[in-house]
């Protein structure tokens, strides 16, 4: 069974699709250890404990340095015996510490078609003001592995969504949260925790039985 932990820092709609998907049988093998956000407000934080799990609260705030916090984090993921970190909506840039002991272990979702609209700078609605400010006429979201390059990590799936001339940031958002987001990462999960994929080359493959 795969020991997931989730990282969150918002509303957690990701994480109840997550939820909703091993409650209903559509992600198998896998258990949310524990939802950590960096912001105590986050109503991701609710979400958890609504179905009992385990729901802990980590800022950067409380700590004299980023270092320290850092420190936490790791201990934190470390001491749980963590098999897979799942970044749903997580607006701390994971320290390098992170993505070396759990190399090909971590997962992020994010709200475009990798390569376009990512790196440094695109989170949140300001990926979907790029999107529409260029015009283009399919966005939607991608889930990778993370390594140190910001969502520059190996591509698992990606789901396009059709973007409409009408669409503001907050509409292209949702539609892409509805279509894609809610789909493609607890299918990321089910994949990893039953062992479906492998890296090659920096790329993901479906493993050969
Ligand atoms: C999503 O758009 C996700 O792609 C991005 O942050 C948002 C999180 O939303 N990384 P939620 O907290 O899961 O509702």
């Amino acid at each position: 069974m795969l020991k997931v932990a989730v990282l969150v820092s918002g509303g957690g709609t990701n994480l109840q699709a997550i939820i909703d998907g091993i409650e209903n049988g559509s992600i198998t093998n896998a258990k949310i250890d524990v939802v950590i956000s960096n912001n105590k407000n986050a109503y991701a934080l609710e979400r958890a404990k609504k179905h009992d799990i385990e729901a802990v609260a980590l800022s950067p705030k409380d700590f004299e340095t980023r270092d320290l916090f850092n420190e936490a984090l790791y201990n934190e993921l470390v001491d749980r015996k963590i098999d897979l970190i799942v970044l749903a909506g997580c607006l701390v840039v994971i320290p390098e510490k992170i993505i070396h002991e759990f190399e090909n272990r971590i997962i992020n979702i994010h709200p475009s078609l990798i390569p376009s609209f990512c790196g440094t700078g695109y989170y949140g609605l300001k990926v979907h003001e790029k999107a529409l400010a260029r015009g283009v006429k399919v966005s939607g979201a991608t889930v990778h592995f993370v390594n140190e390059i910001a969502d520059g990590g190996p591509i698992i799936i990606q789901k396009a969504v059709e973007v409409q001339d009408d669409d503001t940031p907050e509409i292209l958002q949702k539609r892409v949260m509805e279509q894609a987001e809610w789909k493609i990462l607890p299918q990321a999960i089910d994949l990893i925790a039953n062992d479906k994929i492998e890296i090659i080359d920096h790329l993901v493959r479906t493993k050969k039985k």
